[in-house]
């Protein structure tokens, strides 16, 4: 049976895909290849059909494709003694197994009776000598939960409950002579340091594990996945451990034919005298293939012509990697091309405004390992011989592995040492340590970083103007942040102050002021919209649902505004429900105009209400027109 098979939950077979296809013409192109023999030397493999043929590949993020035989259960054989090492290391550390085994390639055959003649302990741990050794400090670990603790973690690396093979493993335990004088050897050499029997046994019990073509494909996408299973994400493995793990796979996973295989096929991977093959393109897939008839080195013969054929097909050799294409920087510029959502007072505009450019924003993306971050820390340097505030947002990045970051926080701190600002956004699904997720520094949104770059500005700028007065003058935070206390007088407010004097009262007289604490939420969207707000103090922020089917609903910021700044007047005018919702972003106060007090104005004063509708229409037409502008360079961008 052949078809894509998802996770463990879906076993029925879906329409054959072109991947599906491609590893079908391997079973074709390959099915009349018979060479080799199936192993005998244990008795019970002997019973293996030679014909079987099963090949899977399991990608990083989950996708099985499954062909020929590939839920026939076999015995897995040399391919658990990765897997073995890598839960000797787990349990009992690199650096105590290092003691017991080498890293080194052997030359030899897998069943060679030899230690390294100049350490005395064996050269690997995926010759038979290694492997023994490694099931012996597993087993003394712990003695009497040895064998529970190996059958739950292959059967967490392979999704699903595994057993061991007791006909193999009676067949194996009663004909594992050389594997006995081994492991007598190793005792002799003080690498075993008890009675050998035990350990050995637990090797025997660990090669006699049932696994089909699937699981072993599954482990290897695992593997792919620096230990973590992308089935069911069960991480029983970490990449400390991994990385060793394949390692050893790729320079003796495959005994005295390692250097040729590195050479053709250039995979870790590891083989089994039960017919399984297992290989892995590090993050990025894993591929398994069982058929039993072996070559000379004890490798399924069509095992390893498939891995061949598909790492010249698809490319796959770990030392074929073409050259970084893909810009990591997708896009980069400046401050006057996309400004915060804040709206800025004519007296912080005429500040920031001409400074505008000295704001930098780079967007990069993809998986910034560090030729990736090489190429985006040259942007950033690029960015800061003119500019003041560099802003890279995280957003469209998959990767950002612990040397990466701790490189960027490096670049943060010899920035800030130059006095200049580097700001992060959107970049909480990396988890950044706290000293680069720390607030001031870090922001949910591209918007929020402008308007925090933007503050920054108005700090350098009133600084150094404070710094030329000699005085304390009026700092940025006269600017920036909201007023506190009573209100100003309405009349000097922003949108009312080019009235004239009698117009303006006849205004003012129907405005009644408000106050909101900090959070409360001013109007709703859906409501009806019969008052006009007039920011007196403090700051009130606009936000806009955004409901999109496959994401959480989130709320938007659509605008900020303060001081002598209106907001509700496109409703108001146009009588429609409010779109949005306007919340007291600090605690503040409001001058609002109702919809009747409008009405009688101008019944009472048509002057005023002309002028008042004159001085909205610009003020809208002014909001119009930089939305506008913003929307059109964002598109570019
Ligand atoms: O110890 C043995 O001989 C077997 N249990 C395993 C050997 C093996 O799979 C060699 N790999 N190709």
């Amino acid at each position: 049976m052949t078809g894509i098979t998802k996770a463990p939950s879906s076993s029925a077979p879906i329409r054959s895909s072109l991947i599906q296809q491609l590893l079908e013409q391997q079973l074709e192109d390959l099915r009349d290849c018979r060479e080799g023999e199936v192993a005998d030397y244990i008795p019970e493999l002997a019973k293996a059909n030679p014909e079987d043929f099963g090949i899977v590949l399991a990608t990083a993020d989950g996708r099985v494709y499954a062909v020929g035989d590939w839920e026939k259960t076999f015995t897995i054989q040399s391919i658990s003694k990765p897997f073995m090492y890598g839960l000797a290391l787990s349990l009992l550390s690199p650096s105590f197994m290092e003691k017991k085994v080498g890293v080194e390639p052997s030359g030899d055959a897998f069943n060679a009776i030899s230690l390294d003649p100049r350490t005395g302990i064996p050269r690997n741990p995926m010759i038979n000598a290694g492997a023994i050794a490694t099931a012996a400090q597993v087993w003394r670990h712990d003695p009497g939960r040895a064998e529970a603790l190996t059958l739950e973690f292959f059967s967490t690396l392979a999704g699903r409950p595994l057993a061991v093979n007791e006909s193999v493993y009676e067949s194996e335990r009663a004909s594992g002579h050389r594997n006995r004088a081994i492991s007598h050897l190793l005792r002799n050499a003080a690498v075993i340091e008890e009675e050998p029997e035990p350990g050995l046994d637990l090797y025997f019990r660990q090669c006699s594990i049932g696994v089909t073509c699937r699981d072993l494909a599954v482990m290897a996408a695992t593997l792919a996945c620096q230990g973590r299973n992308p089935l069911t994400q069960d991480e029983p493995l970490n990449p400390a451990i991994t990385t060793r793990m394949l390692a050893v796979m790729g320079s003796c996973g495959m005994y005295d034919y390692a250097g040729q295989w590195l050479y053709d096929v250039g995979m870790p991977a590891k083989s089994g005298v039960g017919g399984g093959v297992l290989a892995v393109v590090p993050g990025r897939l894993g591929i398994a293939v069982y058929s039993p008839r072996l070559d000379a080195f004890g490798n399924s013969v069509r095992g390893i012509a498939t891995c061949r054929r598909l790492s010249q097909a698809l490319e796959l050799h770990l030392f074929d990697q073409t050259p970084l294409q893909q810009s990591p920087v997708r896009s980069t510029y400046k401050g006057t091309e996309r400004r915060s959502r804040r709206w800025r007072s004519t007296a912080e505009a005429e500040v920031i405004d001409p400074l505008r450019s000295q704001i930098k924003v780079l967007h990069a993306q993809g998986v910034l390992d560090f030729a990736a971050l090489e190429n985006v820390l040259g942007s950033i340097e690029q960015a800061a011989t003119d500019g003041a505030v560099i802003i890279l947002d995280l957003g469209q990045v998959s990767e950002l592995p612990a040397a990466s970051k701790a490189l960027l926080q490096r670049q943060a701190e010899l920035l800030q040492t130059a006095g200049k600002q580097l700001l992060l956004c959107r970049s909480s699904h990396l988890e950044l340590p706290a000293a680069l997720s720390r607030k001031k520094f870090t922001y949910a949104s591209l918007d929020l970083a402008l308007e925090a770059a933007e503050d920054l500005l108005l700090e350098i700028s009133c600084g150094e103007e404070s710094a030329g007065e000699g005085s304390a003058g009026e700092g940025s935070a006269a600017l920036a942040a909201p007023q506190k206390g009573t209100p100003t007088d309405v009349g000097l407010l922003g949108l009312l102050a080019p009235l004239a004097a009698d117009l303006r009262e006849a205004i003012t007289e129907r405005l009644e002021l408000r106050q909101y604490a900090a959070g409360t939420l001013v109007m709703g969207r859906q409501q009806e919209s019969d008052q006009l707000f007039l920011v007196a103090s403090g700051r009130f922020s606009i936000f806009l649902p955004i409901l999109r089917p496959e994401a959480p609903s989130r709320l938007a910021r659509m605008a900020t505004f303060s001081e002598g700044m209106v907001f509700g007047d496109a409703a108001f005018f146009s009588g429609e429900l409010r779109m949005a919702d306007v919340v007291a972003d600090t605690d503040g106060s409001c001058w609002l105009l109702q919809r009747s007090a409008f009405e009688e104005l101008q019944e009472d004063n048509p002057a005023a209400a002309i002028a008042l509708l004159t001085q909205l229409a610009i003020d809208l037409g002014r909001k119009v027109a930089l939305c506008g502008q913003q929307l059109t360079l964002v598109e570019d961008l």
